[in-house]
Order: structure tokens, then C-alpha cells, then sequence
């Protein structure tokens, strides 16, 4: 008892026991093959990072100057508080991604398997890709691009995408991938943040079979984008386009009579090498700063640790590279691997809603990854789609994004993986890099629902309100107690803003603005954002919980729980409710109500059911929290809404309640 009342403890009602080890015949083949194996190697970087991080630096990266010092990083408190990695050494990330496997003779392998929504493929190997970005690296010197400019993309799903951000990094330009739905709006924020002096775009791209017309888009934006000189447009669905002579140019013509010589740049390691904007919980977006070594090693090492790579794989991450996990899992990290990677331009269900398990049929995908709100619509669409192909080539399934419910875990254990491929539930942020924590499938036993235990070189500690540690299975705040090489080296522009969101609330260590849990057998469990936290009569209650609840119904396709505002409880529970196929009824929301108090206990029951066709959801997929909970306490959505998904849904939803 004196523990739950304990100042800033978060309780938890969720118990999960189901515990499903690794198969004999997966452990016996992994990088990683038991648990002792891991903790030793957890145990051995935690004692000593500098060491372990010094000897796989300079084996695994290519160095045209090494480094002197392996971490810089004045503890506790400088201001603002910034590690470096690698200081003194000189290296280049498309090098790593490119010449390296050449160099080491493999460049025949193919690195992308490209398919087109419209069922165009290419099929791109590492010296055709090495050919492509060394053109396009000079092409962007030919228009005056140098070292340390910025750089924005604006593309479809294209291999000219990731040829784009390879050819930057190729001669130290900084790249800024911003999202192909964001509106002209945010694009102009971005280049004016950024001081970007080029975009890359596309003519327009491909969704659901119709057009979606990305240049368009760009020319609206740079009306407002003082900074940009240049946009290079490539053509991917010969669509009519407006044309501004001096600074248009077809990404086809400028790289026709370039030269495919273009050795890469030797950066210093700290040598900025992109910035990612992400929405912070106010306020504009933060544009995350990433660094070349440290971000390089980091992304690579991830992938091989957690996805347990081997040459022969056929890896596919269904990210888009507007977002972080399309930067460190389809571009950096796999391809400094020297992995098969599949690239998909589409939709999930285009031309029909079986599109994804045709792809890893099609391409025998053995590695695949992909995110809980894909997973949910997979579930809502049926089984039918699923079975109609053979996905037996599967031995990984990962899930990023958001906490995954343990009732969809067990659906994509079954379904997709045939109750033999172990599940890596990563959890990270865009701030971090790369995977923080996540089974290491052939050593971590999977329970549904927690992404399990730290990567070697990191240290999670959870903090309470006082800045105390938590004990077993008290909620607090998650923190990171040290540097790791792919973490964040600041927001641009704003060093008093990243030192005050990351670095003030609990003094040197991350402060990663989610809440966790640890249980006994040491296995972490996200409980949501910090402010995601309900605080229900007294008991503070996580709305993933409430959630996965929910969707353990047979009726329920996808819920959102926030928090609104109560005379007698604080807060209570409104919940956001996508049925399966069964009508909306005030009987079902009964029954919902009781599921919930049947599953948690009667002080998560919630207090209103709305039911909705859809979520609205930000671009990557999230559902909107804040709007929601402006809703359910019946004021006007207020904010940056410049990311929903679809307006349509807020309005519905408003309709609903009048
Ligand atoms: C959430 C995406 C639970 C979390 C890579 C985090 C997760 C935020 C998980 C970062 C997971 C991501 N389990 N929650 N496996 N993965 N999150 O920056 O709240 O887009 O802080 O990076 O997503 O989102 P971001």
C-alpha cells in the first residue's frame, strides 16, 4: 500500500502473463542466441560504453581519419547538455551505406526491391545504387550545393527518395525529408526553420490510385520560402507541372550528363547529417538534429541487433521516409548493413486490401516491420486477406510507432507469423535515433504488449514526481541515465528549447516524455506520453490500458481513452470507439463499459462511449489526443491541427454530440 500511494507513481491495472520464448531452432542461428548472451553483452557495455563503443566504431564504420576521443560528454550538467561521439574522425554515411560494401564485394547484392503502386518494379543493386546517388551528388554540386547547406525532400516512395538523402549525406548537405502529405503550410515552416536552399520534389505521386500533386504543393510553399534557390522535380507520373525557369529543373536532365565519380565528402563525425521536424506537445514542430558517426553506427548496429539480419534476408519496413523510422530502418540502417531491402511506394489496400501480404509473398520477405494502427486496420479488414497467400518466408515481425495491444500482438503472432516468428516490439522516438528497446528475438522471451528489455548502451531508469527511481512495476517517468550514439545533438534553432524539454525535468539524465513501467523479471512497459496519463479519482491510469481493454473485445476495431475533465473524479474516461462490423448500440456500449470493468477493474470503466468511423489520426498514424480530449470535454479543437489526417472525422464526431 505505502508503495501505490507513493508521491508520482503511476498505478498500473494491466497484467499480462502470457510469456513466449524464442524457438530452439531461431535461437540456435541468431546473432544473439540466449539471454545469458545478452546480459553479458548488456552488462559488458553498461560497465564500460566508451570501451565497447570505441572497439565497434572503429571496426564497423569506415573511417577516412579515426578518431581521438570516443565521447564527449561533460557530465552532469553543461548547458546545454550535448554528447559527442567519434570526435576527431572523419567518416561519410553514404560511404557506409555504399563503397563499403562495394569495397568488401558486395556490390551485386541487390539493396532495393522497389514496387510502384501501380505495379511498376526496379530492382536496384548496391553498385547501380552507388551509380545513382554519385550522379545526383553531383548534380546537386552543380547548382552551388555545398557542405552544411540544407536541404529539403518532398517525394513519394520512390528509390530517387533514398537516392536523395544518400546523395546529400554523399557530399555533406543536410537533409530535411518532410512527410509527402503535409500541407504547403508546413513545408514553408520547414524551409524557413531549416534555411533550406533546395527542395526535391516529385511531379506528383501515386495514392490509391489517384494523383496526388506534390509539386503543386511546392510551388505554394515556395512563395513563402525566401531561402530556396533551387527545386529539382522528378518525374514520376508525367503530370502537367507549372514551371519557374532559373529555379525548376528535372531531376532527369540535371543528372543525364552528370559524372558517376563523386567520391564521398570525409565529414567530421559530429558533422550534422539531417534534421527531421516532429511535433513537440505544443508549440511548433522541433527540428531534431541527427549527427554523422554516432546516428550511422548506431542506426546500423539496431537493425542487425534486433532484427537479427543475416545475408539471404529480405527485409521490408512498410515506413515512410518522412518520418524517423523511415530514415533509420529503410534508408541508414539498413543499407550500412548491406541488407535486400523492399521500398513500397502504396497503400496497404490498393488496389485491394491484401496489397502488403502479397508484396512479402511475392518477395518471400523474411524480415518485416510495420506499425499497431496498420496492424489494427489489418485486423478490422479480415482474415480472408490474409490467407489467400503464403507468408511461410517470414522469421521477424516488428512493430514501432505506438504500444502495440497485446490482443493485436496475438493476432499478428497468429495470423502473420503462423506462431513462429517472434515479435520485436521496439520502442524509440525520433529524439533517440535508433531502437532503444526491443526483444533481441533469438534471446528475449516476448510478453504481448511490452517491448521487453534495453539494447546494449542503454540504461533506462524511471523516475517519479521527486525524482526518485521507481521500484518494480511503479509507473514513472522514462529516462535514459547515458549517451548513446545515435541520440539527438539538438533542436535546430533552439538550444534553450531542447535543453528545457530533454534535459531540465530531471537533471542529467533523457527525459524521454513517456511513462513506463518495470516488472519484476525486468521487462519495460510503456504507458503512454506524459501527459496521456489520466488521473481517475485519485488513481492514475494509463490510456493504453483502458485501450487495449477495449480492442480485447471481438466488436472493437480501434479505441482512443482521454481523459476529460469531472466534479467528483478529476478526470474521467471518454472513450473513442471503431466497431468491427457490429452496429453502434446503446446495449453494445453497455457491454463495452462492463468489458472494460470486467478486464481492468470498475475505476478504469469509462464514463462515455462515443463511437466513430474513424480516428483522427496525425499523418504518421497517431491518434490525436488532444484533440480528442477537447472534444469529450466539448470545447473546439484548438492547436496545430495542420497534421490530421482528415477533418472530416472531427467534424462527424462534433455532429455526433449535438
Ligand atoms: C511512442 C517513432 C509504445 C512513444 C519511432 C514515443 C511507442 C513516441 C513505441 C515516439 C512502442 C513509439 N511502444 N510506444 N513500441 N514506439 N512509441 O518520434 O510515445 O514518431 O515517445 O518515433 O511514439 O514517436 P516518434
Amino acid at each position: 500500500m505505502a508503495d501505490a500511494a507513493r508521491l508520482g507513481a503511476i498505478d498500473t491495472v494491466m497484467h499480462e502473463d502470457r510469456l513466449f520464448p524464442p524457438s530452439a531452432e531461431f535461437s540456435a542461428k541468431a546473432r544473439i542466441p540466449s539471454l545469458a548472451d545478452y546480459e553479458a553483452l548488456w552488462n559488458e557495455v553498461a560497465a564500460d560504453p566508451v570501451a565497447f563503443w570505441e572497439k565497434v566504431g572503429r571496426e564497423e564504420l569506415h573511417w577516412f581519419e579515426p578518431f581521438t576521443e570516443t565521447l564527449r560528454w561533460d557530465e552532469p550538467q553543461s548547458q546545454p547538455q550535448v554528447a559527442e561521439w567519434f570526435v576527431g574522425g572523419k567518416t561519410n554515411a553514404s560511404y557506409n551505406c555504399l563503397d563499403k560494401h562495394i569495397a568488401e564485394g558486395n556490390g551485386d547484392r541487390i539493396a532495393l526491391l522497389w514496387e510502384g503502386e501501380p505495379g511498376d518494379t526496379r530492382r536496384i543493386s548496391y553498385v547501380q545504387l552507388h551509380k545513382h546517388v554519385c550522379k545526383f551528388a553531383n548534380a546537386l554540386k552543380s547548382l552551388g550545393i555545398q557542405k552544411g547547406d540544407r536541404v529539403s525532400i518532398y517525394m513519394p516512395m520512390v528509390p530517387e527518395l533514398v537516392i536523395a538523402m544518400l546523395g546529400c549525406a554523399r557530399i555533406g548537405a543536410v537533409h530535411s525529408v518532410i512527410f509527402g502529405g503535409f500541407s504547403a503550410e508546413a513545408i514553408a515552416d520547414r524551409n524557413n526553420d531549416a534555411g533550406a536552399v533546395a527542395i526535391i520534389t516529385a511531379d506528383a505521386a501515386w495514392r490509391r490510385g489517384k494523383v496526388l500533386p506534390l509539386k503543386q504543393t511546392v510551388d505554394e510553399a515556395l512563395k513563402k520560402s525566401p531561402t530556396v534557390k533551387h527545386c529539382i522535380v522528378l518525374d514520376r507520373v508525367n503530370e502537367a507541372v507549372h514551371w519557374t525557369p532559373g529555379r525548376d529543373y528535372w531531376w532527369r536532365e540535371l543528372t543525364r550528363n552528370a559524372s558517376d565519380d563523386c567520391p564521398a565528402e570525409p565529414m567530421d563525425s559530429e558533422a550534422p547529417l539531417f534534421i527531421l521536424y516532429t511535433s513537440g506537445s505544443t508549440g511548433k514542430p522541433k527540428g531534431i538534429l541527427h549527427t554523422t558517426a554516432g546516428y550511422t553506427l548506431w542506426s546500423k548496429k539496431t537493425f542487425e541487433w534486433v532484427f537479427d539480419h543475416r545475408e539471404g534476408d529480405v527485409y521490408w519496413c512498410t515506413a515512410d521516409c518522412g518520418w524517423i523510422t523511415g530514415h533509420s530502418y529503410v534508408t541508414y540502417g539498413p543499407l550500412a548493413a548491406g541488407a535486400t531491402c523492399v521500398l513500397y511506394e502504396g497503400a496497404p489496400d490498393y488496389p485491394d486490401k491484401d496489397r502488403f501480404w502479397e508484396i512479402i509473398d511475392k518477395y518471400n520477405v523474411t524480415l518485416f516491420y510495420t506499425a499497431p494502427t496498420a496492424i489494427r486496420a489489418f485486423i478490422k479488414w479480415g482474415d480472408d486477406y490474409v490467407d489467400k497467400h503464403d507468408l511461410s518466408s517470414l522469421r521477424v515481425l516488428g512493430s514501432v510507432g505506438e504500444g502495440i495491444n497485446p490482443e493485436a500482438w496475438m493476432w499478428y503472432h497468429r495470423k502473420i507469423g503462423g506462431e513462429r516468428c517472434p515479435i520485436v516490439d521496439t520502442w524509440w522516438q525520433t529524439e533517440t535515433g535508433g531502437i532503444m528497446m526491443s526483444p533481441l528475438p533469438g534471446a528475449i522471451a516476448t510478453k504481448p504488449g511490452s517491448c521487453t528489455k534495453p539494447l546494449p548502451g542503454v540504461i533506462p531508469k524511471i523516475i517519479d514526481e521527486v525524482g526518485d527511481e521507481c521500484g518494480p512495476d511503479q509507473g514513472g517517468m522514462l529516462t535514459i541515465a547515458h549517451p548513446w550514439p545515435g541520440m539527438l545533438r539538438g533542436i535546430w534553432n533552439d538550444p534553450e528549447r531542447y535543453q528545457e524539454v530533454y534535459w531540465s525535468k530531471v537533471p542529467g539524465k533523457y527525459l524521454a516524455g513517456d511513462n513506463a513501467r518495470c516488472d519484476k523479471d525486468g521487462y519495460y512497459w510503456i504507458m503512454g506520453r506524459i501527459d496521456d496519463v489520466l488521473n481517475v479519482s485519485g488513481h492514475r491510469l494509463s490510456t493504453i490500458e483502458i485501450e487495449s481493454a477495449l480492442v480485447s473485445h471481438p466488436a472493437v476495431a480501434e479505441a482512443a481513452a482521454v481523459g476529460r475533465p469531472h466534479e467528483l473524479k478529476g478526470e474521467a474516461v471518454a472513450v473513442f470507439v471503431t466497431l468491427k462490423n457490429a452496429p453502434p448500440s446503446d446495449e453494445l456500449r453497455d457491454e463495452l463499459k462492463k468489458h472494460v470493468r470486467k478486464e481492468i477493474g470498475a475505476l478504469a470503466q469509462p464514463d462515455d462511449i462515443r463511437f466513430t468511423n474513424t480516428l483522427p489520426k496525425t499523418r504518421s498514424g497517431k491518434i490525436m489526443r488532444r484533440l480528442l480530449r477537447d472534444i469529450a470535454a466539448g470545447k473546439e479543437a484548438v492547436g496545430d491541427t495542420s497534421t490530421l489526417e482528415d477533418y472530416s472525422v472531427l467534424a462527424s464526431l462534433r455532429q455526433d454530440e449535438e
